[in-house]
């Protein structure tokens, strides 16, 4: 998609113009979180009382360990840029309202990331939710009846969703330096359906994000289940281990059922790997952003 091209672009001009790789992760990713088709920054996920947004990011600086988050982020332009700053404290990860006043301290003005593409994804899974519930004469024997529980078509009823609300998934870069720095970064909106206060795998530690000496990693997808598999760690301790970063993805992905979507972006020091295991045009989205890096800084 061109908006990844875009993202891309921008990380490798940060790296051109003496940007080390965390730079390069993190100025992709607001052209990601900047751009209201994807679900981070303004265009995320608006959750199901139809107002609010809360936001998750990372970045993680391979060269040095260090790792930062945000958790339940209201009211901001660019979580991840917040994230950095919580890199910088002595703090791994802030949530909810401590995590905007902090950002208020470090003068990230009030934000409101609500758009027109968001609120028609919103309205769009309204509609499905509360078609079966309306009561109306077609519908009526179906009220009250919880349909997503009996849910039997072939196709998976998250699969369907993807479909009916397009693809707003996650964002984020991975990306190696010239001096062979990797870093990540990453950003997102939540699940299509999200309670208030949910978080998911974005700002925990190994689960949509890790970074080391020997490379980095992104995850896209069902953040719970990203979190269980600690994700990004696994990949990247095959990176360590020397396999090649497409086997390392493709391995991870391999036993997860298409129920569970889930896309990964990996660099380190034999190339580059992305995949995602289901079919259509979430299949290697996040390509563009994490191979231009890449072969740029080689
Ligand atoms: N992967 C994004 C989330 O589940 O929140």
């Amino acid at each position: 998609m061109d908006g990844t091209e875009a993202a891309a672009r921008k990380g490798i001009e940060t790296l051109k113009t003496g940007g080390g790789a965390l730079a390069a992760a993190l100025e992709a990713t607001v052209v990601l979180e900047d751009d209201p088709r994807f679900n981070a920054g303004t265009g995320a996920n608006i959750r199901l009382d139809g107002r609010t947004v809360q936001m998750d990011a990372a970045v993680m600086d391979g060269s040095t360990g260090d790792f930062g988050a945000v958790a339940a982020l209201e009211g901001v332009k660019n979580p991840a840029r917040v994230a950095l700053k919580v890199m910088e404290s002595p703090h791994l990860l802030l949530a909810g309202e401590g995590a905007q006043r902090f950002a208020r301290v470090m003068g990230f003005p009030p934000y409101d990331p609500i758009c027109p593409e968001n609120r028609a994804r919103f309205e769009r899974l309204k509609q499905l939710l509360a078609e079966a519930d309306r009561g109306n004469s077609e519908l009526e024997a179906w009220t009250g009846y919880d349909w997503r529980k009996a849910w039997n078509f072939p196709r998976p009823l998250k699969e369907a969703l993807v479909e009916l609300l397009g693809h707003p998934d996650t964002v984020g870069a991975v990306a190696r330096d010239a001096q062979g720095r990797y870093a990540a970064a990453i950003s997102t909106g939540g699940t299509s359906i999200t309670f208030y206060g949910r978080v998911g795998d974005v700002p925990i530690f190994g689960a949509g994000i890790y970074a080391g000496p020997r490379g980095a990693v992104a995850c896209t997808g069902h953040g719970e289940e990203i979190i269980k598999r600690l994700v990004a760690k696994s990949v990247y301790d095959d990176l360590a281990r020397g396999l090649h970063p497409q086997k390392a993805v493709d391995r991870a992905l391999r036993n997860v059922p298409p129920s569970v979507g889930m896309g990964i972006i990996a660099v380190g020091d034999l190339g580059d790997g992305a995949g995602c295991n289901l079919d259509g045009p979430r299949k290697g989205s996040y390509r563009g952003t994490q191979r231009m890096a890449w072969s740029l800084a080689r």
